[in-house]
Order: structure tokens, then sequence, then C-alpha cells
């Protein structure tokens, strides 16, 4: 999806036209993938914008940093502010933020320790991620032939670029095979996460998800969703789910902050229940969208308004 361009960028403390957003060619995190990141959206309130669970993003990179010993040389706080600045300084109703932790240059050698730490914060306009008709008619999944990198060699606790190589060979494979999004397994068989989304299967109106020791990234909108399904009445567990789940699911959907939630209407040319989105997906994304929107009263904390 080509990125749009806005004009400004948050890079180590300035706001810096977009095209000088740049770091040197030797820079560690593009040799080692010496990275951690953070994927946060922005809605378009009556109030303006205002950026979803943006407290628990900025935890979640801080936790993703500790667990590779980088330290971001600012404050949460400062992170939250810079944020909104940069939201602001572009204009935007609506966007996706990506936060970028990174190595940078001035070492080489897969020794991370001695390179400094350089923080950017972008921001653009971004629709449904996985297409603009997903979120109504749903997409077709393969369960991937890659495994999902192991918590002992890659831990899914963190959030870091290098271990998104292991989501681009499943994501090329699914796409190559004529699917929009993979699924990969663990390697005791059980269902992590797709590339960029965590999953959901529904059955006689009981809420599964796999759990986090399964191997899936420790998703916002996943335990956004948990807490909206509750808050509905339905029944919600974590459980390990193995490949036949989804294929005799109801409904099956993906979470995440880019692809919000996602109806799932094929899993290796198996059609998911009705093959459409049903009707506790429906129900889910107009909770969902509605908080987004800043039109639930109960869900109000989950959001941070930039003009504020
Ligand atoms: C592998 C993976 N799983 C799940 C998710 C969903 O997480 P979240 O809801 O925090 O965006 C993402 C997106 O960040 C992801 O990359």
């Amino acid at each position: 999806m080509p990125i749009t361009e806005v004009e400004k960028i948050w890079m180590d403390g300035e706001l810096v036209p977009w095209h000088e957003a740049k770091v040197h060619v030797l820079s560690h995190a593009l040799h080692y993938g010496s990275g951690v990141f953070e994927g946060i959206r922005a809605y378009e309130t009556s109030r303006g914008p205002a950026v979803w669970h943006l407290d628990e993003h900025v935890k979640r990179l801080y936790r993703s940093a500790k667990l590779y010993h980088m330290e971001i040389p600012y404050s949460p706080e400062a992170l939250v502010q810079a944020t909104k600045d940069v939201i602001r300084a572009n204009g935007l109703n609506a966007c996706y933020i990506r936060p970028l932790v990174i190595r940078g240059y001035g070492e080489m050698g897969v020794n991370p320790l001695n390179a400094p730490v350089n923080v950017v914060i972008a921001v653009w306009p971004w629709g449904a991620y996985l297409g603009e008709d997903a979120l109504e008619r749903g997409v077709r999944i393969k369960i991937s032939s890659w495994r999902r990198n192991g918590q002992n060699s890659l831990p899914s606790a963190a959030k870091a670029t290098g271990q998104y190589i292991n989501s681009v060979l499943a994501k090329v494979e699914s796409l190559k095979a004529g699917y929009d999004e993979a699924i990969m397994l663990n390697e005791q068989g059980s269902i992590t996460d797709g590339s960029g989304e965590n999953v959901f299967v529904v059955r006689s109106g009981v809420l599964t998800t796999p759990p986090i020791q399964a191997g899936c990234l420790d998703g916002i909108t996943r335990s956004t969703v948990m807490r909206i399904a509750r808050d509905l009445g339905y029944e919600v567990g974590e459980e390990n789910l193995v490949r036949t789940d989804l294929y005799n699911a109801d409904e099956a959907f993906f979470t995440g902050t880019a692809a919000e939630i996602t109806p799932i209407r094929e899993v290796d040319d198996r059609v998911v229940g009705e093959g459409h989105r049903g009707p506790v997906t429906k129900e889910l994304q107009g909770a969902f969208f509605a908080a987004t929107k800043g039109e639930t009263d109960r869900y109000q904390s989950w959001l941070t308004y930039v003009n504020d």
C-alpha cells in the first residue's frame, strides 16, 4: 500500500520535513533488525482527532525496548506529547501513527549496546488495512507453512522490527497463493496470530482467542475486543486453538490496530460459517467503532484527545 505523504515527522525531538527524516545506510537497525515499534490509530471524533489507547501503546513500546536493552531517551509523557504534536502539525483528523525506536549509526557488528538510540514518530492517513471492502465482506486466509518464531528465539512479548521478517514470509506466501492474509502456527501446531493481527473464533456464541503464551502478540485491540465482548454479555476464553477450530467456527475474525475488526470468511478454501460477516462480528464492530468515535461514555478513557 503506498504511503500518503504528509508534511512533518517527529524525529529525535524535532518536527522535520517529511523528506528530511532520514537515517544513514549503516544504521545498526537496517542490518540487524534492532528496532522496536508501535502501530497506533487516531480517530475522528466530535472533539477533533483522538488517539486510541495511546498510553497502552506507549507502555508496550517501553516493554519492547526493555527486552532489547534499549533505553529510550524520552519519558513516556514526552512521547505522548510528541504524538499529539505531530498529528496537530500535519492537520490530520484521523491517521495511523508509527513510533519507531532504532539502534542508529555509529557501530557495526551485532553488539548494539554502543549504537545510539533514535526515536521517530510518523503519521499518515491509512484506510482499511486489508482492503476497503474487507471490513464487511471478510478476508480469505491461508494457514502458513511458516511457523511463528518461538518464545525462546524471538519472543512475541516484544514488537521488534527484526521479528517481522517472519511475518513477511507468511504474508508473501499467502498473497502469492491468492489469499489475503496468513495465520501462523507455533511449533506445537497451535494457532498464534496473523502476520499483523490477532485471531478470534466464535462458536455457539462463545468467543475464543489463543493465549499470549501460544506465541501471539499481546494485542491491544485483542484486549479491547475481549472487554467489549464481555460487556455485551458474551463469554470470552483464551485457549489453544488448532486449524480445524477455524474451519469449524461459526464466525472468525482478526483484530489489530491496522485491521481493526476484520471478518475471516474462508480458511484454506473452507468457508467459515455462512461465508460472510457473522452477527457477532458485526455487533462487535459496531460497538468498537462507536467507541473509537468517542460515542461511548464507559470507554472514554481509551481516547486521548489531541487538541485538549
Ligand atoms: C503479529 C501481530 N499480531 C497482532 C497484532 C495486533 O496488535 P494490536 O491490536 O496491538 O495492534 C499486530 C499488530 O501490531 C501484530 O503485528
